[in-house]
């Protein structure tokens, strides 16, 4: 949960475009995060048992490869790494070099790496089995491309959540004023889930609540080329 008047006491001007970032918003996004890096943990609220119920959804993930997508200062890390164990692995993606190094400073284990990407063009070196996007959705450039990448780098039968631990009208409320140039309005969980659908994805579980938004969702590489196959060709959707 965010403190919003503190974010907005750190206001957005100009960009430091980085080279590697081809996205305006991405680009902006960046900028804006880098400077809230070093206060983000007094501004940022995540209490244990919201983040526990939303981690909850994933079932077990002893022993599997997970990427934080959006990690900021890595809050999931200690939850992640209590669930993974000592087998599985986890990679905290964030745009904001200055979340990583400020991530990085408060973390570290074997088996957590960091790396600084823009997530929507990202490749992975090995697909990963979980990817999460905790309470970074509105930030990313596209909807589409998020599944777009997230269908490109986790194992078939893999899963991806989107999840924030408020609800979408006070998140969107939030944003529209706090972070207007860095942000787009979170759409119904139902939509978000039938964008993921159209990537050949199956929809797991769903939230569009007062107080969470959830879409857990399962890549079926299979049941996607068969449907593709049963259909007449189409324009690419959103
Ligand atoms: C609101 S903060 C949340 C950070 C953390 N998940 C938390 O809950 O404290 C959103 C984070 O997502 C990152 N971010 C935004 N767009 C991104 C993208 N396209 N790829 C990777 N990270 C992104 C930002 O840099 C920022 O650190």
């Amino acid at each position: 949960m965010l403190n919003a008047e503190a974010v907005s006491s750190s206001s957005m001007s100009g960009t430091c475009a980085s080279r590697d970032i081809s996205r305006e918003l991405s680009r902006d996004a960046q900028v804006f995060f880098d400077r809230l890096a070093e206060t983000w943990d007094h501004i940022a609220h995540h209490p244990r048992e919201r983040v526990e119920r939303v981690l909850g959804t994933l079932g077990t993930l002893q022993g599997k490869m997970v990427v934080d997508v959006g990690t900021g200062t890595g809050v999931l890390i200690p939850y992640l790494a209590s669930r993974v164990g000592p087998e599985g692995s986890i990679l905290a993606l964030d745009l904001s070099p200055r979340m990583i190094e400020v991530a990085r400073a408060k973390h570290r284990a074997d088996n957590l790496s960091f790396e600084v990407a823009d997530f929507l063009d990202w490749q992975a070196t090995r697909p990963a089995d979980v990817i999460i996007a905790y309470s970074c959705f509105p930030h990313f450039d596209e909807p589409g491309a998020f599944w777009d990448s997230a269908a490109r780098n986790l194992v078939d039968g893999g899963l991806a959540l989107v999840a924030h631990i408020e609800g979408r009208i006070r998140i969107n409320a939030m944003h529209g004023t706090r972070a207007p140039g860095v942000s787009h309005p979170l759409p119904p969980a139902r939509e978000l889930a039938a964008m993921a659908e159209r990537r050949g994805f199956e929809t797991l579980s769903l939230a569009d609540e007062e107080d969470a938004y959830l879409v857990l969702a399962r890549l079926d590489r299979g049941a996607f080329h068969r449907s593709y196959f049963l259909q007449s060709p189409q324009s690419p959707e959103k």
